[in-house]
């Protein structure tokens, strides 16, 4: 069974690419490289065995869309990953990401529409529930208020998805993931942030390898144990094993609705000096770091009620923050060290 992963030789979707493979789907990548590279397509082989098929294709251009599912017109199952995703970025070029993050979408679904039948993975964020009143926080959470443009897409994302199922044969799982850290094991594959790194791991693994000073720790003010703002950090293999989870549950018709939507998180928070400990732990070094203002539109607090994806999805978490910590520093060392 040919699997379409756009996206493919990003982070997570690298990850999810390994997965597949080794649970014997045939995998199609899209991927147009403005935030990776070719040579992931190596780490997938040296772990898999197999290559991927790849086409260089940007998914804002619909006919070369069109073209694709002509030539792959077996593809019927989809998990899209491909959308641009820095916060600040998206609330100096809001047009940029509505286009990129709106338009790929609606061009894959049109597509999609056509067949008999149609299974769509989307990558969704728990930044759609804001801070949410109650943690942890579960899938009939209220959606909130887009904090930035990036937010908005994913949330207009889940509407337009629901909304086409309704009418057409295309069913869909939605995957609200928490943060996902961490590399594969083989350390071949892993994150590969452009510039200087907006989230909070590869921050610390990038200042662990001496290309940056310290870390900014952005709060601690917050009413949270040790006043650092807390997430739930998911180790991104744990992460990519789910979307082949939910994909089987699509293609095998367990699906209960058109559309789900599962929290894809550990059910714990850790805070930003716990995340810190955990890489000093690992790591044997101690790390540099300084307390600084609150980063703007950060919230306080977000963790996962994973009861749904473990009891309905038939899915749980099963790597540790210690784990996930050590194979981020692995990863870092390697890539510097080329
Ligand atoms: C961020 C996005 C989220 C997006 C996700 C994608 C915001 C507000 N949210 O999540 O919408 O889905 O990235 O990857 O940007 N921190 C520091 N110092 C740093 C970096 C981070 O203290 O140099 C802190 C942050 O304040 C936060 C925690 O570490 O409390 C995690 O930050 P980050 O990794 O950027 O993730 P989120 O902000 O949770």
């Amino acid at each position: 069974m040919k699997v379409l992963v756009t996206g493919g030789l990003g982070f997570i979707g690298s990850h999810t690419v390994v997965e597949l493979q080794n649970e014997g789907f045939e995998v199609v990548i899209i991927d147009n490289l403005s935030n990776s590279s070719e040579d992931v397509l190596n780490g997938i082989t040296a772990i898999t065995g197999k290559t991927p098929l790849f086409e260089k294709l940007d998914l804002r251009e619909k006919t070369a869309v069109q073209d694709f599912f002509k030539k792959h017109n077996d593809v019927t199952g989809v998990i899209h990953f491909a959308a641009s995703k820095a916060v600040g970025e998206s609330v100096e070029q809001p047009l940029l990401y509505y286009e990129n993050n709106i338009s790929s979408l609606i061009y894959l679904l049109q597509e999609l529409q056509q067949k008999p039948e149609a299974s769509f993975i989307f990558s969704s964020s728990c930044t759609v529930y804001g801070q949410a009143e109650k943690m942890p926080i579960t899938e009939d959470a209220p959606v909130q208020l887009a904090m930035s443009p990036y937010g908005n897409t994913k949330q207009i994302g889940e509407e337009i998805i629901t909304d086409t199922a309704k009418v057409t044969n295309i069913s869909a799982i939605l995957l609200r993931y928490f943060n996902p850290v961490g590399a594969h094991e083989s350390v071949q594959i892993g994150e590969l942030p452009l510039g200087v790194p907006q989230n909070l791991v590869p921050f610390i693994t990038q200042t662990g390898v001496g290309l940056r000073q310290e870390l900014s720790v952005f709060g601690n003010d917050y009413p949270t144990p040790d006043g650092t703002a807390v997430r739930d950090y998911i180790h991104v293999v744990d992460l990519a094993k789910a979307h082949v989870i939910a994909l089987q549950r699509l293609l095998n018709k367990k699906n209960l609705a058109k559309v789900e939507t599962f929290n894809l998180g550990t059910g714990k928070g850790s805070s930003v000096l716990e995340v810190i400990h955990s890489f000093e732990k690992v790591s044997g070094k101690k790390l540099p770091y300084k307390m600084m203002p609150r980063r703007e539109g950060d919230i306080t607090e977000a963790y996962a009620n994973t009861d749904k994806a473990n009891n309905v999805l038939g899915w749980k978490a099963e790597l540790s923050l210690d784990k996930a910590m050590a194979s981020a520093w692995e990863w870092e060392q390697k890539v510097r060290n080329k």
